[in-house]
């Protein structure tokens, strides 16, 4: 599991440097469409509202989201595009409004994000309800028009931007963050939590995946493949989440640790601290194992999933 020069990154030629080389590269990217997505929103909304979304946007997030679609979109032998970028953007409007509503105090009530206060805390609860719900329609538009930008055909755009709104919504997300809240206090089964996980979280991170490969116009095989390793690196990374919150400080991980606080049904919680480590790892190793099934050559979406479980926040 060691990065470095002997590690298995180093089999890839890849370590564990150059992994964050490619990571700040990207994110530098992505921002970029953000900022262009949300000045646009900013131009269409009363100014309070605007500067919500840009603060619950451009924060310090990690981007993996928009990092696995552009990287898929890559490795599947997408064309080097500015747009690819953009689409990638759509995924982070989605996730970045699902951390604003999560924070709500009617959710898990938390007053850190990303080491700044939360968006309610500056803004109000009413401002950020009505941010987070213009990021909705903004992201499937964002989506849309960029994929209609890539060389993916009019069916091929559509299915790019349905991969998102199912991803987002009562059958992933947002049904996800449901269980959620209705499973604090209660002890869920190994089966109901781990529905709980892949909704909430797998969800969006394997449409990530989905919506490069399609954008790349990807053989079908090869989207069912991505789409499996991002189911598996999905799982993997909730648990992790549940792992970082119950051994990590506030000042590392940029937001308060609060699953004990709260009840909720965790990873951790259930399974216990070696357990749900160990799971993570096989959720990885399945991850793997979907990628050498396909014939293209994926070197930093391997490296990607081994991050997803080895990250420090
Ligand atoms: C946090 O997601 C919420 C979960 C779905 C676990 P990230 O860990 O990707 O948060 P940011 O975007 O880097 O802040
Ligand atoms: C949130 O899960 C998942 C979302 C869809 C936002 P958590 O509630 O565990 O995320 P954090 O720990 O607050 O980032
Ligand atoms: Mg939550
Ligand atoms: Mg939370
Ligand atoms: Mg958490």
């Amino acid at each position: 599991w060691g990065w470095g020069r002997s590690g298995y990154g180093a089999r890839l030629g890849l370590d564990y440097l150059e992994l964050k080389e490619y990571l700040r590269a990207e994110m530098l990217s992505v921002d970029k469409a953000l900022d262009q997505a949300v000045t646009l929103i900013e131009s269409e909304l009363e100014s309070d509202i605007g500067s919500a979304v840009r603060h619950g946007v451009m924060s310090d997030g990690k981007r993996l989201r928009p990092i696995l679609c552009t990287t898929a979109y890559r490795e599947c032998g997408g064309r080097a595009e500015q747009s690819v970028y953009e689409l990638a953007a759509s995924l982070e409007m989605i996730h970045a409004y699902s951390l604003m509503h999560d924070d709500l105090p009617c959710m898990d009530d938390a007053a850190l994000r990303r080491g700044q206060a939360t968006t309610h805390v500056l803004f109000g609860e009413d401002v950020t309800m009505r941010a987070g719900a213009a990021l909705i329609p903004a992201a499937a538009r964002q989506a849309l028009h960029s994929a209609r930008k890539l060389e993916c055909g009019v069916s091929g755009a559509a299915a790019v931007v349905q991969e998102l709104l199912e991803a987002a919504g009562a059958g992933g997300m947002v049904g996800g963050q449901w269980l959620d809240l209705l499973g604090e206090g209660q002890t869920l089964s190994p089966k109901e939590l781990d529905e709980l996980h892949r909704k909430k979280t797998g969800a969006l991170l394997t449409a990530s995946l989905v919506m490069g490969a399609l954008a790349a116009a990807a053989e079908k095989q090869t989207v069912s493949a991505l789409a499996s390793y991002g189911r598996s690196i999905g799982l993997a990374f909730q648990i992790t989440d549940d792992v970082l919150d119950a051994t990590q400080s506030a000042e590392l991980l940029g937001k308060n640790p609060s699953d004990v606080d709260l009840d909720k049904s965790t990873y951790v919680g259930l399974h216990g601290l070696d357990q749900a480590k160990e799971h993570a790892r096989e959720c990885i190793a399945e991850a793997l194992s979907a990628l050498e099934s396909i014939p293209i050559d994926a070197p930093v979406l391997t490296i990607l999933a081994r991050y997803v479980v080895e990250r420090e926040r």
